[in-house]
């Protein structure tokens, strides 16, 4: 693997090989601890990230990695001074060894890509996609159900603008019997192109008006924030909230998921019920990123 700049370019044999790495790097992190030796990455965020960057860079730094980073590339980088993305990709690109990158341009991955002499990781662009975050999302469900065909995958919030539900989308075509029953405001309903992509990588797409109309033995409930900061209109409040009341109508077996960070959609009544899998979900983005890094970089 080169870059990765879209869930479109994963095959199922990518997957497999990348979530046994993470598995075996978990299992034994000692024998990782200098597997990057040599190394430098850059991390370079032109929007706010806490997960994210967090557990990239630590993951560079637990594989004996160097890190070089700036903390907030749209205020401390030259793009302030009206540099273009490319530019500063060329340059960053002499250097270190690859380049992990959050944008707001929905095209900003590829575009450096474009310009790119080392790898690109895309840590997501605008309202496009963010494929490593449905990396992390993938590996906890193939732990938590031991498979990644055959599910029922609610997905709720911000359908419209949510990048980490449009790259689940993409991934999840990659997989057999998938049926995606989405919840949102009127407003933020999955986009006509979303659609098209779910039945047309043969899985299934139902519209849920209510909780109702979510299968009771769901196997995923995958909430999401409204993105208001990148719509111009007042996007509303979240009408569809995970509380206590609402999950004791599903499965024992149907687990909450979130790409954090939560606002009110998911009560925390819930945080430990072992079916909130949220902050697990996060942490194994750290082992997702370090076999990520190790198939980039090795
Ligand atoms: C998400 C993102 O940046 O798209 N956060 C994350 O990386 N875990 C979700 C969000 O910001 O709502």
């Amino acid at each position: 693997m080169k870059n990765l700049i879209s869930c479109e370019q994963l095959s199922k044999q990518d997957l497999k090989e990348l979530f046994d790495l993470a598995d075996v790097v978990r299992a034994n992190p000692k024998k990782y601890s200098n597997a990057l030796d040599g190394k430098v990455v850059t991390t370079l965020f032109f929007e706010p990230s806490t997960r994210t960057r967090l557990s990239f860079e630590t993951a560079i730094e637990r594989l004996g990695g160097k890190l070089i980073s700036t903390e907030n590339a749209r205020e401390n980088s030259s793009s302030t001074k009206g540099e273009i993305l490319e530019d500063t990709i060329s340059v960053v690109s002499g250097y270190s060894d690859a380049i992990v990158m959050r944008h707001s341009f929905n095209d900003a991955a590829e575009r450096a890509a474009r310009v790119s002499n080392i790898p690109i990781i895309n840590a997501g662009s605008g309202k496009g996609e963010h494929p490593t975050q449905s990396l992390l999302d993938a590996y906890t469900i193939r732990n938590k159900k031991g498979r990644l065909d055959n599910l029922k995958i609610a997905i709720l919030g911000d359908l419209v603008n949510g990048r980490t539900i449009h790259s689940l989308i993409k991934l999840f075509g990659l997989y057999e019997n998938i049926e995606f029953y989405a919840l949102s405001k009127e407003n933020l309903a999955l986009p006509e192109k979303y659609i098209k992509i779910i039945e047309d990588t043969g899985n299934k797409y139902y519209r849920c008006y209510s909780f109702d109309d979510i299968p009771k033995d769901v196997d995923i409930m995958y909430h999401t924030r409204i993105q208001a900061e990148r719509s111009d209109e007042d996007l509303g409040k979240e009408q569809f909230i995970i509380n206590k009341e609402v999950l004791d109508k599903f499965s024992d077996n149907t687990l909450v998921m979130h790409p954090l960070p939560r606002v009110d959609e998911i009560s925390t009544d819930i945080d430990n019920d072992k079916r909130a899998i949220y902050f697990e979900q996060a942490h194994n983005g750290m082992w997702v990123r370090m076999a990520l890094l190790l198939e980039v970089l090795e």
